[in-house]
């Protein structure tokens, strides 16, 4: 390898392929899905909406969204072969871990999984985001020892997903929270989750695999798994008073504070003030604005200190929190969204293909003789 070339820790800044998928604008601190940008998505379409913008990288004409929400709603069901394995697994199994194994027996048993052909692609990639919600609500009923809740014809994906989980239906201020913040996390552009699907796909491997290695991406700490431990940080503050001595104290022993920086957006996240507006709806509307309260005065100690802003995963959590869905499965309810963003980015990899195998530079050992065993 050529020494004088520079090595970019952690790919920063490195345009590793093209998309029509998705634009970050870091200048400007814009997102946009397919050209739309995340603001107006946000306030004035549906995640149904935005999966088929997508999966077919335009808007739906009326008579194509309600096609579209027919068969997800034919496709709703899960497999019983699924909940089979799922209740074979320990009750305590990450539901990150649930996830992975029910997507490769999901694989085992969809109709196309012996074609990479588009048409059979888009058929399994609604088959997914038709099932996911319905598999993260029942294992955590399997977990906590409740019975399965069959999906409810009629309901929006968020809607029939807060359903499954509670076991009643929601308010429908509640299911357009969750909707707008399914939109919110739906598409990133070359994100680690996405780029491992994009990786895997590009050995033509299939698309559930890709979907399971993006999975294993998203559950860690500094990508999806950061909406659960903001909460976590959260509850150990516990009160308006303790954010200052607390944030302070972890800031002085380097701590990261999660929920904060973003490797692209420098400036802000676009994102963020959505989300940030409805938690701040959801704590006046419940009248427990703790949580916000305490949010509030995390996020200017870490502008003013440190320089950092709010991503999308700081205000989701006690967004989340306040539609009272468990910590446990915040980071699994990010996958039921990004899962539109990476079938989309799987499926323009095997359009377009070419293996994705980058170079590392040695940096170990000199070359020396093998010593045989018996003289080393
Ligand atoms: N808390 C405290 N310090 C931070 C944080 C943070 N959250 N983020 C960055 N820094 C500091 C970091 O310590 C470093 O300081 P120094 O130069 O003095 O060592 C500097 O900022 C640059 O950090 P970096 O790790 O080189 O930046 P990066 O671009 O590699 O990291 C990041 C991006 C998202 C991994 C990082 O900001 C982070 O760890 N944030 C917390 C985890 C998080 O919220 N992840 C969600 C990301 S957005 C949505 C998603 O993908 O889920």
């Amino acid at each position: 390898m050529d020494a004088e070339k520079s090595i970019a820790a952690g790919l920063e800044g490195i345009v590793a392929g093209r998309s029509s998928i998705c634009e970050v604008d870091e200048e400007r601190s814009e997102l946009y899905y397919y050209g739309y940008s995340i603001a107006e998505l946000a306030e004035k379409s549906t995640f149904e909406e935005v999966a088929y913008l997508l999966l077919y990288g335009k808007l739906p004409a009326k008579a194509e969204l309600t096609s579209f929400c027919e068969k997800l709603e034919q496709e709703m069901e899960v497999p019983d072969e699924v909940y089979d394995v799922i209740k074979l697994l320990p009750r305590r199994t990450d539901p990150m871990d649930a996830l992975k194994i029910a997507i490769g027996v999901l694989h085992t048993v969809d109709p196309d999984s012996a074609s990479n052909e588009n048409d059979a692609n888009i058929r399994k990639s609604m088959r997914l985001i038709a099932r996911i919600p319905a598999i993260i609500a029942n294992h955590y009923r399997y977990a906590h020892s409740e019975s399965t809740v069959k999906p409810k014809p009629g309901l929006s994906i968020a809607a029939n997903f807060l359903y499954m989980l509670r076991g009643s239906e929601p308010g429908g201020f509640e299911s357009n929270v969750l909707d707008k913040s399914l939109i919110l996390y739906a598409e990133h552009e070359f994100n680690a989750s996405t780029f491992a699907a994009r990786v895997i796909a590009s050995t033509l491997s299939d698309l559930h695999s890709a979907v399971i290695a993006a999975i294993a991406a998203l559950k860690g700490p500094l990508h999806g798994g950061a909406n659960e431990r903001v909460m976590e940080m959260l509850l150990e503050i516990g009160s308006t008073e303790n954010v200052e001595p607390w944030i302070s104290n972890a800031l002085s022993n380097k701590t990261r504070i999660m929920g904060f920086g973003h490797r692209v957006y420098k400036k802000a996240d676009p994102r963020s003030p959505v989300i940030k507006g409805l938690a701040k709806e959801l704590s006046k509307k419940g009248g427990d604005d703790k949580w916000y309260e305490m949010s509030e005065k995390i996020e200017k100690i870490m502008n003013d200190e440190k320089g950092l802003h709010a991503n999308l995963d700081f205000y989701s959590s006690s967004a989340y929190y306040l539609l009272k869905m468990p910590v446990s499965i915040y980071t699994p309810v990010f996958v039921a969204s990004r899962v539109t963003g990476w079938v989309a980015h799987i499926m323009e990899q095997y359009n377009d293909n070419r293996l994705i195998r980058p170079r590392s530079e040695y940096i170990g050992p000199e070359r020396k003789a093998f010593v045989p065993i018996n003289d080393r």
